[in-house]
């Protein structure tokens, strides 16, 4: 991440979590998208988490898309997969990361949209993170605009810092 937009996401995060009692009761929650990958997407998500929980209280759960796809199908129509159904409407913040990423199969389109459908209609917040931007996500248009109609996009930088870093903390016996 640039300095510039290091600031700007700062900012916004900021501004999100002091004006959270306002943004809840609209359920908007953030769509951070970048093609390139390590820009700082789910860092920030995550840190954003993290702030809500201690400053509001508000209950968040983190999951990655391909994980939770496997959990459910692991646990399908058993108590497990019940409660884990029941906690991802419940949650005040449900984070979402790398959406997108999997092959949207009827059976996957039908999971998201029970999931989206279940926290816009609760007015509950989704965050997002993806490498595609929402216009572009391969799902039904009944998710697409559920997505658009629940999280405000916001583009990262092309730019990863992953490699930033990586080549900072090159091993110097390798030179
Ligand atoms: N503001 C920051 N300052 C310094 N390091 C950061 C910052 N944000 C993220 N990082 C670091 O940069 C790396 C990549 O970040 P992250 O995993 O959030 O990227 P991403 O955009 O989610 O990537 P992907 O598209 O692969 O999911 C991580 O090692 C993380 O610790
Ligand atoms: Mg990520």
């Amino acid at each position: 991440m640039g300095q510039k937009l290091d600031y700007m996401a700062k900012k916004l995060a900021i501004g999100y979590i002091k004006k959270f009692d306002q943004i809840k009761e609209q359920g908007k929650g953030f769509y951070f998208y970048s093609q390139t990958k390590g820009s700082g997407k789910t860092s920030l998500m995550a840190s954003m988490g993290n702030a809500l929980m201690k400053t509001h209280f508000a209950s968040v759960r983190v999951l990655t898309t391909n994980n939770l796809l496997h959990a459910i199908k692991n646990t399908f129509e058993t108590e497990g997969y019940y409660k884990l159904m029941e906690q991802i409407k419940r949650v005040d913040i449900l984070m979402l990361d790398d959406f997108g990423g999997e092959r949207p199969t009827e059976w996957v389109n039908e999971v998201f949209y029970t999931i989206l459908n279940d926290r816009m209609t609760g007015n509950k917040i989704t965050f997002f993170t993806s490498n595609t931007e929402i216009e572009a996500l391969q799902y039904g248009e009944s998710i697409v605009n559920r997505v658009m109609k629940m999280a405000m996009p916001i583009k990262f930088p092309e730019e990863s810092i992953r490699e930033g870093i990586a080549k900072k903390t090159k091993v110097s016996w390798l030179c």
